[in-house]
């Protein structure tokens, strides 16, 4: 009998090995006092079930399989030609890292070898798993499925909670109560995807923000997902989250291995908004890679597509740019519309060469005129497609994911270059090197405007796997040539936003819809799993292009305040009024950006359709909230409004910063919030104060510093 464990900050996994198969998962969760081997055991020690297999065997080991006497879902599916189709690993030896362990393990009937490596930084509570396989034998084994991680969440976990929607409208929280059987989220959509995040939280009972155990499990894969979460016959849930394969897509022969991405799991004591503060350090510290190893201040970004769209017009860019620079943005994007040809979706994309007849001289002139507006210079590409009518394609007709005999089907218009194929790969990465080389560029937004269907790769085998091997090995290439570069990961808004994709990126795109009152739903989705500094949000027109609501200036650029914050309108199209108050709510965002960027994110359940999120710096002496009324509230004055994760015992002035200004019908309380503030202690912060009455579709934003500094 062998046990180990590794320990967070406030977390524990413990595994027992009871025979001389892989370890059982014992705990995954609350930190746990040192034990000894007899008493791990006897935490896990029971009866042999009714009508069961006459040995004990457990559900939730660190990668079940069939042969091991488990009836659940196998972590692996492998076999060699037809044969060696059942598993059952023996434990070799386990090394032990500084914050993690792995395992070694190997099939001596399959000869199949694996490395599961188990991390838990002791700082952190996010609990990483990935896993190596290789085959001993001849003949390669094809591997179907092979889990990253595996899970056990204890029986008291009851609902779900996962993230989808469609396109214009990610990151939507759904809640399940899962009975027994299993709940699977798969995507095929050969990217992260719009509809099915690969995430999934577990927790008891109403899977509260500020209260309760919560568990939140994500793979860090761009491409196709499965992760499923089964009840098991003692009720606990075993959570696996796995890249999808297709057959054929991976085998392994002597030697070589094939690993998975990488799974994470969270744990929290403290509610959905705890976890999403273990899951934020965990992406701040140990998936971000910054140029020169830090955050540097998010720059207020200026992004031209909605303001633009594909008519571009040198001059006038030149002058949105001034204009821009005018309002305190720090970076201007050049979106679509600037390649060769691109009139529309329907033609241009591939060839990455500036269009001759919007930009006489290339993009240089503009690229300095931003530089000189004393903002840097970012520019939209879409590397991993090109439309049919690109003179690229037209000089490359097979350069493209395909089955030969098979329909090309397009989407908006356009196809998927195949970046396993040397050739290929090489032309872009090419292209791309000259633009970085030529142009002062010192942001990348890399979108991807497409689902992969039929996606073969030269030889016709099945090459989504591949595919987003090829882009994160891209993106890494221009990284290390260009280490100053910044990217955005886009995909038609938040189809490409996961943990594997920003190990080469620095922002995601949360959505194309920049709708306030959608995006508070959206933002607060995305942000269970991702810190708020690297969700792309912007103050765009009003009405809305996408949903054609209209929203005040002051409730568009509340809902971007606290994020990476930018513009997606034409500034030369604002009035006066509106140029002074949209430079006052940039003001106010650079002047608390130290606080939202680097901050706890904290959150409260909604309350008479009154939502409340915010930041609260780590040595708890600052704090900013932002209040939003989604909808008409129910009752004729306010509920009391709890400011939480303050300082209980020390005082803070409380203040609605300009340009917000006090509504009509007010108290000498709200006078003197949206004056000099009010100063109460955290406790009574945390209780609660009667906030001003704020119309449907409206918010406040709140800033505490504590008296005294
Ligand atoms: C989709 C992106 O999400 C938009 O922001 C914009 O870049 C368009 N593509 C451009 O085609």
């Amino acid at each position: 009998m062998n046990t180990w464990r590794l320990d967070g900050a406030t977390t524990t996994l413990l595994l027992l090995a009871r025979g001389e198969g892989l370890p059982e998962i014992v705990h995954w969760g609350a930190r746990l006092p040192s034990l000894a081997a007899a008493e791990v055991a006897a935490m896990r020690d029971r009866a042999v079930a009714r009508n069961a297999l006459d040995e004990d065997m457990p559900f939730a080991t660190v990668l079940p399989t069939l042969g091991a006497g488990t009836f659940g879902a196998p972590a692996l599916a492998a076999m060699r030609d037809r044969l060696d189709w059942t598993a059952e690993f023996r434990l070799d030896r386990v090394e032990e890292l500084s914050h993690g362990l792995v395992l070694h393990a190997s099939d001596p009937v399959g000869r199949l070898v694996l490395e599961i490596t188990l991390g838990l930084a002791a700082d952190g509570d996010t609990l990483t798993q990935q896993v190596a396989i290789t085959s001993g034998a001849e003949l390669a084994a094809g591997v179907q499925h092979l889990a990253a991680g595996v899970f056990a969440l204890p029986p008291r976990v009851r609902t779900l909670l996962t993230l989808g929607g469609s396109w214009g409208h990610e990151f939507i929280e759904q809640r399940t109560d899962l009975p027994m059987g299993t709940l699977a989220i798969e995507n095929r959509r050969g990217r992260t995807s719009h509809d099915r995040q690969p995430s999934l939280i577990g927790g008891g009972g109403e899977l509260a923000e500020d209260a309760g155990e919560a568990w939140g499990v994500h793979l860090g894969w761009s491409g196709n997902h499965r992760t499923t979460a089964e009840r098991q016959p003692d009720g606990s849930l075993v959570v696996q989250a796995a890249a999808l394969l297709h057959p054929g897509e991976v085998e392994v022969g002597q030697g070589a291995y094939f690993t998975t991405p990488e799974a994470v799991c969270a744990y929290s004591a403290n509610g959905l908004a705890g976890l999403s503060r273990a899951l934020h350090r965990h992406v701040r510290t140990q998936v971000l890679r910054w140029p020169g190893g830090r955050m540097s201040r998010r720059p207020v970004t200026l992004n031209t597509w909605e303001g633009t769209y594909f008519a571009h017009d040198e001059q006038r860019l030149m002058a949105q740019a001034t204009a821009a620079a005018e309002l305190g943005i720090e970076r201007f994007v050049l979106d679509d519309g600037w390649m060769l040809g691109r009139r529309d979706a329907t033609a241009g994309l591939g060839d990455w060469t500036a269009d001759p007849e919007k930009y006489p001289h290339g993009l240089l002139p503009l690229a300095r005129h931003v530089e000189a507006s004393g903002m840097q210079f970012g520019l939209w590409v879409e590397p991993e497609m090109a439309n049919p009518d690109s003179d690229f394609l037209r000089a490359n007709p097979n350069a493209t994911l395909h089955v030969e005999g098979r329909k090309r089907r397009t989407s908006r218009h356009q196809v998927v270059l195949d970046l396993t194929r040397a050739s290929v790969g090489e032309a872009i990465v090419a292209a791309l090197e000259r633009l970085l080389g030529e142009l002062p560029i010192r942001y990348l937004k890399w979108d991807m405007n497409r689902e992969l269907v039929a996606a073969g790769d030269e030889f016709g085998r099945p090459a989504y796997d591949g595919q987003v091997r090829a882009l994160y090995a891209m993106l890494s290439h221009l990284r290390g040539k260009f280490p100053e570069l910044e990217i955005e990961s886009c995909a038609s808004g938040g189809g490409r936003a996961d943990y594997g994709v920003l190990r080469h990126t620095h922002r995601v795109w949360a959505s194309d819809c920049t709708d306030a009152l959608d995006r508070l739903a959206i933002q607060r989705g995305a942000l269970r799993f991702l810190p708020p500094e690297i969700i792309g949000a912007h103050v765009s027109d009003s009405p809305n292009h996408q949903t054609g609501r209209r929203h005040t200036l002051g409730f568009r650029a509340a809902v971007a305040l606290f994020f990476h914050m930018g513009v997606e309108l034409d500034p030369l199209a604002l009035l006066q009024p509106e140029q002074d108050e949209l430079a006052a709510w940039i003001a106010l965002h650079k002047r608390l950006r130290h606080l939202l960027h680097a901050g706890e994110h904290v959150a409260l359940p909604a309350e008479d359709c009154r939502s409340l999120l915010g930041v609260v710096a780590a040595d708890r002496r600052e704090a900013a909230y932002l209040v939003a009324q989604e909808a008409s509230p129910l009752h004729a004055i306010p509920s009391p409004l709890r400011l939480p994760g303050l300082d209980p015992a020390m005082r803070y002035r409380v203040v609605a910063p300009p340009p917000q200004q006090m509504p009509e019908r007010h108290s000498a309380t709200h006078r003197a919030l949206f004056g000099a503030g009010i100063v109460l202690p955290g406790a009574a912060l945390a209780a609660g104060f009667v906030p001003p009455p704020m119309p449907p579709e409206s918010a406040l934003v709140l800033h505490a510093v504590r008296e005294g500094g």
